[in-house]
Protein backbone atom coordinates (compact mmCIF):
# COMPACT_ATOMS: atom_id res chain seq x y z
CA UNK A 1 0.00 0.00 0.00
CA UNK A 2 1.16 3.50 -0.62
CA UNK A 3 3.04 5.67 2.27
CA UNK A 4 1.77 9.74 2.91
CA UNK A 5 3.09 11.43 5.58
CA UNK A 6 0.79 14.70 7.22
CA UNK A 7 2.53 17.58 8.89
CA UNK A 8 0.37 18.93 11.72
CA UNK A 9 -1.50 15.90 12.15
CA UNK A 10 -2.50 16.49 15.70
CA UNK A 11 -5.73 17.54 14.53
CA UNK A 12 -8.16 19.43 12.46
CA UNK A 13 -7.61 18.63 8.80
CA UNK A 14 -4.29 16.81 9.34
CA UNK A 15 -5.65 14.47 11.37
CA UNK A 16 -8.99 13.19 9.78
CA UNK A 17 -6.73 13.08 6.44
CA UNK A 18 -4.26 10.57 8.44
CA UNK A 19 -7.37 8.55 9.88
CA UNK A 20 -9.03 8.20 6.65
CA UNK A 21 -6.32 7.08 4.83
CA UNK A 22 -5.32 5.18 7.47
CA UNK A 23 -8.70 3.21 7.47
CA UNK A 24 -8.00 2.76 3.35
CA UNK A 25 -4.87 0.36 4.47
CA UNK A 26 -2.39 3.47 3.63
CA UNK A 27 1.12 3.32 5.62
CA UNK A 28 0.49 6.83 7.38
CA UNK A 29 3.19 9.01 8.94
CA UNK A 30 1.68 11.05 11.32
CA UNK A 31 3.94 14.20 12.07
CA UNK A 32 2.90 16.51 14.99
CA UNK A 33 4.47 19.46 17.00
CA UNK A 34 3.75 17.77 20.14
CA UNK A 35 3.69 14.00 19.76
CA UNK A 36 1.23 11.94 22.27
CA UNK A 37 0.81 9.19 20.88
CA UNK A 38 3.72 6.66 19.99
CA UNK A 39 2.70 6.45 16.23
CA UNK A 40 3.43 10.02 16.06
CA UNK A 41 6.77 11.64 14.87
CA UNK A 42 8.08 14.71 16.62
CA UNK A 43 8.12 18.00 13.68
CA UNK A 44 7.72 21.31 14.38
CA UNK A 45 7.87 22.03 10.83
CA UNK A 46 9.14 25.73 11.53
CA UNK A 47 12.41 24.11 13.58
CA UNK A 48 14.99 23.24 10.75
CA UNK A 49 17.10 20.93 12.68
CA UNK A 50 13.68 18.80 13.43
CA UNK A 51 13.15 18.78 9.57
CA UNK A 52 16.18 17.51 9.18
CA UNK A 53 16.29 14.87 11.98
CA UNK A 54 12.75 13.56 10.19
CA UNK A 55 14.58 13.04 6.94
CA UNK A 56 17.13 11.73 8.14
CA UNK A 57 15.49 8.86 9.95
CA UNK A 58 13.06 8.16 6.79
CA UNK A 59 15.95 8.44 4.05
CA UNK A 60 15.44 5.20 2.06
CA UNK A 61 11.56 5.33 2.59
CA UNK A 62 9.48 6.35 -0.29
CA UNK A 63 6.41 8.65 0.15
CA UNK A 64 3.92 8.89 -2.52
CA UNK A 65 2.19 11.06 -1.01
CA UNK A 66 3.56 14.26 0.91
CA UNK A 67 0.64 16.59 2.60
CA UNK A 68 2.09 19.33 3.97
CA UNK A 69 -0.54 20.70 6.17
CA UNK A 70 0.42 22.45 9.45
CA UNK A 71 -0.68 25.72 9.13
CA UNK A 72 -1.55 29.10 11.47
CA UNK A 73 -3.64 32.02 11.05
CA UNK A 74 -1.71 34.72 12.49
CA UNK A 75 -2.85 37.98 13.71
CA UNK A 76 -6.54 38.34 12.41
CA UNK A 77 -7.49 41.79 13.11
CA UNK A 78 -4.16 43.43 11.28
CA UNK A 79 -4.53 46.60 9.90
CA UNK A 80 -3.10 49.24 9.29
CA UNK A 81 -1.47 51.35 12.92
CA UNK A 82 -1.70 47.67 14.64
CA UNK A 83 0.19 45.11 12.34
CA UNK A 84 2.16 42.55 14.39
CA UNK A 85 5.69 42.30 12.63
CA UNK A 86 7.21 39.49 14.70
CA UNK A 87 3.84 37.37 14.42
CA UNK A 88 3.60 37.68 10.57
CA UNK A 89 7.82 36.85 10.46
CA UNK A 90 6.66 33.85 12.57
CA UNK A 91 3.39 32.67 10.04
CA UNK A 92 5.67 32.96 6.87
CA UNK A 93 7.94 30.50 8.85
CA UNK A 94 5.51 27.97 9.44
CA UNK A 95 2.86 28.84 6.60
CA UNK A 96 5.21 29.27 3.87
CA UNK A 97 9.27 28.77 4.58
CA UNK A 98 8.55 25.37 6.28
CA UNK A 99 6.24 23.32 3.74
CA UNK A 100 9.05 24.43 1.18
CA UNK A 101 11.80 23.31 3.71
CA UNK A 102 10.02 19.85 4.18
CA UNK A 103 9.26 19.28 0.62
CA UNK A 104 13.38 19.94 -0.04
CA UNK A 105 14.42 17.62 3.15
CA UNK A 106 11.61 14.69 1.46
CA UNK A 107 11.68 15.49 -2.40
CA UNK A 108 14.12 12.09 -2.68
CA UNK A 109 11.36 10.30 -0.85
CA UNK A 110 8.45 11.62 -3.31
CA UNK A 111 10.70 11.17 -6.05
CA UNK A 112 11.53 7.53 -5.55
CA UNK A 113 8.05 6.04 -4.86
CA UNK A 114 5.01 5.44 -7.24
CA UNK A 115 2.49 8.32 -6.66
CA UNK A 116 5.36 11.27 -6.40
CA UNK A 117 2.80 13.55 -5.25
CA UNK A 118 3.11 16.89 -3.07
CA UNK A 119 0.22 19.06 -1.28
CA UNK A 120 0.76 21.95 -0.22
CA UNK A 121 -2.45 22.95 2.16
CA UNK A 122 -2.86 26.40 1.15
CA UNK A 123 -6.10 28.72 0.92
CA UNK A 124 -8.48 30.47 -1.40
CA UNK A 125 -7.25 33.24 1.39
CA UNK A 126 -3.91 33.37 -0.27
CA UNK A 127 -5.48 33.81 -3.90
CA UNK A 128 -4.64 37.41 -5.20
CA UNK A 129 -7.70 37.58 -7.55
CA UNK A 130 -9.79 36.51 -5.16
CA UNK A 131 -8.78 38.93 -2.01
CA UNK A 132 -11.71 40.55 -0.09
CA UNK A 133 -9.60 42.27 2.44
CA UNK A 134 -8.24 42.32 5.58
CA UNK A 135 -5.91 39.14 6.67
CA UNK A 136 -2.54 40.82 5.97
CA UNK A 137 -0.78 37.55 7.57
CA UNK A 138 -2.28 34.94 6.52
CA UNK A 139 -3.13 35.75 2.82
CA UNK A 140 0.26 37.12 2.33
CA UNK A 141 1.47 33.78 3.37
CA UNK A 142 -0.20 31.94 1.80
CA UNK A 143 -0.18 33.72 -1.74
CA UNK A 144 4.15 33.43 -1.13
CA UNK A 145 3.68 29.61 -0.29
CA UNK A 146 1.83 29.10 -3.76
CA UNK A 147 4.08 31.29 -5.67
CA UNK A 148 6.83 29.17 -4.42
CA UNK A 149 4.88 25.59 -4.64
CA UNK A 150 4.60 26.91 -8.61
CA UNK A 151 8.85 27.09 -8.54
CA UNK A 152 9.17 23.58 -7.50
CA UNK A 153 6.60 22.32 -9.64
CA UNK A 154 9.00 23.11 -12.44
CA UNK A 155 11.92 21.58 -10.84
CA UNK A 156 10.80 18.53 -10.11
CA UNK A 157 9.00 18.02 -12.86
CA UNK A 158 11.36 16.60 -14.59
CA UNK A 159 11.40 13.37 -12.04
CA UNK A 160 7.91 13.06 -12.72
CA UNK A 161 6.84 14.71 -9.62
CA UNK A 162 3.40 16.57 -8.98
CA UNK A 163 2.88 19.49 -7.07
CA UNK A 164 -0.15 21.22 -6.33
CA UNK A 165 -2.03 24.08 -4.06
CA UNK A 166 -5.07 22.86 -2.13
CA UNK A 167 -8.10 25.25 -0.70
CA UNK A 168 -9.69 22.61 1.66
CA UNK A 169 -12.75 24.58 1.95
CA UNK A 170 -13.79 26.63 5.28
CA UNK A 171 -13.96 23.78 7.44
CA UNK A 172 -15.10 23.47 10.84
CA UNK A 173 -11.60 22.76 12.89
CA UNK A 174 -9.79 25.69 15.59
CA UNK A 175 -9.07 27.39 12.82
CA UNK A 176 -12.20 27.47 10.67
CA UNK A 177 -14.59 27.91 13.49
CA UNK A 178 -17.88 26.51 14.44
CA UNK A 179 -19.68 28.48 11.25
CA UNK A 180 -17.66 27.27 8.71
CA UNK A 181 -19.28 25.67 5.52
CA UNK A 182 -17.67 22.15 5.59
CA UNK A 183 -17.33 19.56 7.95
CA UNK A 184 -13.86 18.22 8.49
CA UNK A 185 -14.08 14.49 6.80
CA UNK A 186 -15.76 15.81 4.25
CA UNK A 187 -13.04 18.55 3.19
CA UNK A 188 -10.07 15.45 4.52
CA UNK A 189 -12.55 12.99 1.88
CA UNK A 190 -12.62 15.68 -0.83
CA UNK A 191 -8.57 16.55 -0.70
CA UNK A 192 -7.85 12.51 -0.78
CA UNK A 193 -10.63 12.70 -4.07
CA UNK A 194 -8.02 15.01 -5.73
CA UNK A 195 -5.47 13.17 -4.72
CA UNK A 196 -6.46 10.07 -6.66
CA UNK A 197 -7.48 11.79 -9.79
CA UNK A 198 -3.98 13.72 -10.19
CA UNK A 199 -2.24 12.96 -13.57
CA UNK A 200 1.00 15.22 -14.55
CA UNK A 201 -1.09 18.04 -16.45
CA UNK A 202 -2.09 19.23 -12.81
CA UNK A 203 1.21 19.91 -11.51
CA UNK A 204 1.69 23.71 -10.72
CA UNK A 205 -2.18 23.87 -10.09
CA UNK A 206 -4.16 25.00 -7.10
CA UNK A 207 -7.58 23.32 -6.31
CA UNK A 208 -9.72 23.35 -3.90
CA UNK A 209 -11.20 20.39 -1.77
CA UNK A 210 -13.51 19.32 -4.93
CA UNK A 211 -11.47 19.38 -7.49
CA UNK A 212 -12.44 22.93 -8.69
CA UNK A 213 -9.66 25.43 -10.19
CA UNK A 214 -8.90 28.75 -7.92
CA UNK A 215 -7.52 31.83 -9.78
CA UNK A 216 -4.21 32.99 -8.46
N1 LIG B 1 -10.08 25.46 8.49
C1 LIG B 1 -10.22 26.17 7.40
O1 LIG B 1 -11.30 26.73 7.12
C2 LIG B 1 -9.07 26.32 6.44
C3 LIG B 1 -9.29 27.02 5.25
C4 LIG B 1 -8.27 27.16 4.34
C5 LIG B 1 -7.03 26.59 4.61
N2 LIG B 1 -6.81 25.92 5.78
C6 LIG B 1 -5.49 25.35 6.00
O2 LIG B 1 -5.61 23.98 6.33
C7 LIG B 1 -4.50 23.57 7.14
C8 LIG B 1 -5.01 22.85 8.37
O3 LIG B 1 -5.82 23.77 9.09
P1 LIG B 1 -6.92 23.34 10.17
O4 LIG B 1 -8.16 24.05 9.83
O5 LIG B 1 -6.94 21.86 10.33
O6 LIG B 1 -6.30 24.08 11.44
P2 LIG B 1 -6.18 23.67 12.96
O7 LIG B 1 -7.32 22.84 13.39
O8 LIG B 1 -5.87 24.96 13.64
O9 LIG B 1 -4.87 22.72 12.96
C9 LIG B 1 -3.64 23.25 12.59
C10 LIG B 1 -2.64 22.13 12.62
O10 LIG B 1 -1.35 22.67 12.23
C11 LIG B 1 -0.43 22.32 13.23
N3 LIG B 1 0.67 23.27 13.33
C12 LIG B 1 0.64 24.61 13.45
N4 LIG B 1 1.88 25.11 13.55
C13 LIG B 1 2.73 24.04 13.47
C14 LIG B 1 4.12 23.89 13.52
N5 LIG B 1 4.95 24.94 13.67
N6 LIG B 1 4.64 22.64 13.40
C15 LIG B 1 3.84 21.59 13.25
N7 LIG B 1 2.49 21.64 13.24
C16 LIG B 1 1.96 22.88 13.35
C17 LIG B 1 -1.23 22.26 14.52
O11 LIG B 1 -0.50 21.57 15.51
P3 LIG B 1 -0.71 21.84 17.10
O12 LIG B 1 -1.85 20.95 17.51
O13 LIG B 1 0.60 21.45 17.69
O14 LIG B 1 -1.00 23.30 17.28
C18 LIG B 1 -2.46 21.53 14.01
O15 LIG B 1 -2.22 20.16 13.90
C19 LIG B 1 -3.71 24.85 7.44
O16 LIG B 1 -2.61 24.95 6.56
C20 LIG B 1 -4.71 25.95 7.15
O17 LIG B 1 -4.09 27.16 6.80
C21 LIG B 1 -7.81 25.78 6.70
Amino acid sequence: MPTVLITGASRGIGRALADQYESDGWTVIRTCRSPERTEEMALDVSDPRQVQEVAEKLSGTPIDVLINNAGVIGQRDAAIGNIDYDQWEETFRINTLAPIRVAEALAENVAASEKKVMVFVSSVMGSIARNGGGHYLYRSTKAALNAAMVSLSMELESRGVICISMHPGWVRTDMGGPTAAVAVPDSAAGIRNVVAGLGRQDNGCFYDYTGAEIPW
